[in-house]
């Protein structure tokens, strides 16, 4: 099988593509802060989208941000444009791999993965779209695989923490862990949060056609993963939540299906016990849950029909009360964010047989980071860039598409993010 080398004679590690967008621009300024992490200490990046002056106005503020005005002249531009597909070629012939950050991907994802895999290119997004994600290892994997070039989606909010946050819990039991519930909270300031529009409209598409994603999965053809140990209980809609101590919701997003990725990958490809896994989101006190509960039934009635999707995708937010809009969170409001992923494990400690009787211990870890969107998804999709072009033998033999979990698995990814403003940990005494 081929494989790309890192020390390849193109002239970038790194093409951020989509620098522009609201998250590509501070995925740029990630970037501009990580060179010293490259391959023997430096990193060689450029940028790419498909319009120069946004892209020169992009270099602009990071330098002003950054205090580099070095960037303005040292980062090179590339114009690429989705729909041009000699431009994606030629961005991709220049770099060993391409930080895919145009959105929403189930419109604009496919070209950008077809032109890497053909062009021997690595691919990293943070997708949050499972229908897009699933879809491409579907198609992709084997010509992935052959031409040695790692396809590897949902390297953001979505799914790094949830994903290494499960192997990082499995890794720290002593013995078989065998499920997991994890339960998101999100903290935001005086302020409140608020999501770019860019994740609404990927949101909005992703419900509106989530039965394709029902007979996408057919066409895999999978045996159901083995269920080791007790069956993990699916909680209802909406529960009082005693972990969390708040109301709490089933996450909606693409963790259940990268995390169910990767711990089919780890158990067809190493023999490892499946990690049964479901995701949990905190909603807080009541008055949080007659306001979800409105605009979910609201959000539930109109994305079913072409003119309610185009009122929900005009009005941003009016429909989501103020979560989404079309400017993004301000400065303040992304300072003053954070998230907490807590892991609630279960399994059959040395020597047990997990096919016999109850778990019988416990372990509780968490995963937490700053504001979730805009800081932690840009320095997770950096970190795993790096780790790719740093420990290309501790990823999967072969090259294809894989959830971030089933790539990084082996590689010292979690220890890079714990140094980037990650904490992942153990809770220990008798709050575990
Ligand atoms: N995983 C996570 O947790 C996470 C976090 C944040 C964002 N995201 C995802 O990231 C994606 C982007 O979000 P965003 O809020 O940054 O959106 P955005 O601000 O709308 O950015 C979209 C980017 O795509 C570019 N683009 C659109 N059409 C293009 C084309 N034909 N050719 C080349 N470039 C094109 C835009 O270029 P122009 O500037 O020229 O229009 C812009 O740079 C979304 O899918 C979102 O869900 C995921």
């Amino acid at each position: 099988m081929a494989t790309i080398s890192t020390s390849s004679s193109r002239p970038y590690h790194i093409i951020v593509f989509g620098a522009s967008g609201f998250t590509g621009q501070f995925v740029v300024e990630e970037v501009a802060r990580t060179t010293a992490e490259g391959p023997a200490g430096t990193l060689k990046w450029a940028i790419a989208g498909r319009s120069r002056p946004k892209l020169e106005k992009v270099l602009d503020q990071a330098a002003g941000a950054l205090s580099k005005p070095e960037l303005k002249s040292e980062v090179e531009i590339i114009v690429a444009d989705v729909g041009e597909e000699e431009s994606l070629a030629a961005m991709c012939k220049q770099g060993v791999i391409v930080l895919n950050c145009v959105g929403p991907y189930r419109f604009y994802g496919e070209p950008v993965v077809k032109a890497c895999v053909e062009n021997g290119t690595h691919c990293i997004d943070i997708c949050g779209e499972p229908q897009f994600l699933e879809g491409m290892q579907l198609n992709y994997h084997n010509q992935a695989a052959e031409k040695g070039v790692y396809v590897i989606g949902s390297c953001g909010f979505d799914s790094i923490p949830a994903d290494m946050g499960v192997l990082f819990t499995r890794d720290q039991f002593k013995g078989t862990l065998t499920a997991v519930e994890s339960f998101l909270t999100i903290s935001t300031g005086p302020e409140g949060g608020c999501i770019h529009d860019g994740t609404w409209q990927s949101a909005i598409y992703g419900f509106a056609d989530s039965v394709k994603l029902r007979s996408l999965r057919k066409k895999f053809g999978y045996k159901p993963l083995p269920t080791v140990g007790s069956r993990i209980k699916r909680r209802s809609a909406l529960f009082f939540s005693k972990e969390i101590d708040q109301y709490a919701v089933p996450f909606m997003g693409a963790d259940p299906s990268v995390v169910k990725r990767t711990q089919r990958y780890l158990h067809e490809e190493h023999q490892e016990s499946p990690v049964q896994y479901g995701a949990y989101a905190g909603v807080g006190g009541i008055a949080s849950v007659v306001k979800l509960l409105f605009a979910g039934m609201l959000f539930w009635f109109m994305v079913k029909f072409s003119f309610g999707r185009n009122l929900l995708i005009k009005f941003p937010e009016l429909f989501s009360f103020g979560v989404f809009s079309k400017e993004g969170p301000t400065k303040k409001q992304m300072e003053d964010s954070s998230f907490c992923f807590t892991f609630f494990g279960e399994g059959y400690t040395e020597g047990q047989d997990p096919m016999q009787g109850k778990p019988n211990a416990k372990i509780r870890t968490q995963v937490k980071g700053a504001e979730a969107g805009y800081v932690a998804t840009p320095i997770a999709m950096v970190q795993a860039a790096i780790t790719l072009l740093n420990e290309p033998k501790s990823l999967p033999k072969t090259g294809g598409v894989y959830s971030p979990g089933a790539a990084f698995a082996k590689t010292t990814l979690v220890d890079r993010l714990n140094k980037h403003g990650f904490q992942f940990s153990v809770v220990t005494g008798p709050e575990a």
